[in-house]
């Protein structure tokens, strides 16, 4: 229907848009632009009065007319049962599954992160988060990636248009080694008092990668960073054995091969006994018994310097370990992409 006047036909679309996103529909007649428009009439010349005040009648009669289709609707509803019995003192195993999925739920990669973060601080260890987009030099540079270098190019991620002060591109960063030289720079007081640097450096990471049930484009990482006077490959090995046993509570085997990583002197990389199938062989760990985890080495002298910590005095180790293939051994998950697809029935399971 169309209304002469401009101004209740402008008003008229405009509550007819609202009326089909209001929850409780007789409030369409109370709208202020009703009574905006009630309100005008007086102010008019007395021979316009008459047209204008039947418009907005006959939009008040539309509207009304609205809301009684509406409410009529209603009615046609089956009533609610309200026999039902419901008993609010019921155990919580047999009350209404109603709130996971109606309010959402914690999501399974935040309860195990936080999980171990519990086991990180009660080692000693403090938290800082990564970011999402980083610069070149924390990507590269710092950690001692010589500019043109062919290992840059194991770390394909995303780069945004625009670009840093050295008019380099920003960069969504593809591991959690950008923390780094902040951790250093930002604890090491700490070994001036005699007290190490210990830090667990957990974030969200990128790459351009080709999807499949073990590669995601985003992905979770924890790094850690430890420093002090005399610390040597072995303490890495043991700080990272008691992790991986505190966090699947049992005892875990591990074994190291050599690697190369620009930022670690020597460097490995790290594999450990399946804890699905306590290495007898199972689809998580293809056969074999053993799962490789994870990169890690002694920090790169160049790395410390850079930092303005002294390897002529301190040396340290540093790690980092993908969240969800941690976590997909803990619940034999068989598929990396369930995380991020946003599939409830993969949620409730942990909700
Ligand atoms: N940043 C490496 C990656 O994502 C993993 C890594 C290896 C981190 C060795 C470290 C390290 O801190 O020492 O591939």
């Amino acid at each position: 229907m169309n209304y002469q006047n401009s101004k209740v036909q402008a008003a008229a679309e405009t509550l007819r848009a609202r009326f089909n996103k209001l929850q409780h529909k007789p409030d369409i007649l109370k709208a202020v632009e009703l009574k905006a428009l009630y309100a005008e009439i007086p102010t008019l010349p007395a021979e316009q009065r008459s047209t204008f005040g039947k418009d907005i009648n006959e939009l008040r009669a539309e509207l009304q007319q609205m809301v009684d289709e509406a409410e009529g609707q209603v009615e046609d509803l089956p009533p609610i049962d309200i026999t039902a019995p419901f008993d609010a003192n019921i155990s919580q195993s047999e009350r209404p599954k109603l709130f996971p999925s109606e309010t959402g739920s914690r999501h399974p990669l935040m309860t195990e992160l936080e999980a171990v973060l519990d086991i990180f601080y009660r080692m000693g260890f403090t938290a800082l988060e990564s970011r999402e987009i980083d610069d070149d030099f924390h990507m590269f540079s710092s950690l001692n990636f010589p500019e043109g270098h062919p290992a840059r190019d194991d770390y394909d991620t995303f780069m945004t248009t625009q670009t840093d002060k050295n008019g380099k591109q920003l960069i969504a960063p593809a591991h959690t080694s950008t923390m780094q030289n902040r951790a250093l720079q930002q604890y090491k007081s700490n070994l001036d008092k005699g007290d190490p640097i210990a830090v667990l450096l957990p974030g969200r990471v990128f790459r351009n990668e080709d999807l499949d049930a073990r590669h995601e484009h985003t992905f979770y990482q924890f790094e850690g960073v430890y420093v002090n006077k005399g610390i040597n490959a072995g303490n890495l090995l043991a700080t990272f054995k008691t992790f991986l046993g505190e966090y699947y509570q049992q005892d875990i085997e591990i074994k190291s091969q050599p690697f190369y990583f620009p930022f670690t002197e020597p460097s490995f990389e790290l594999a450990l006994s399946c804890p699905f199938c306590q290495k007898k062989g199972c689809h998580i760990c293809s056969y074999t018994g053993w799962i490789e985890l994870l990169g890690m080495g002694m920090i790169h002298p160049n790395v410390l310097r850079g930092a303005g910590v002294d390897p002529e005095v301190y040396t340290g180790f540093a790690w980092g370990c993908g969240l969800e293939r941690l976590v997909m051994m803990k619940y034999g998950i068989e598929d990396i992409r369930h995380f991020e697809s946003g599939k409830l029935d993969f949620l409730r399971q942990f909700a």
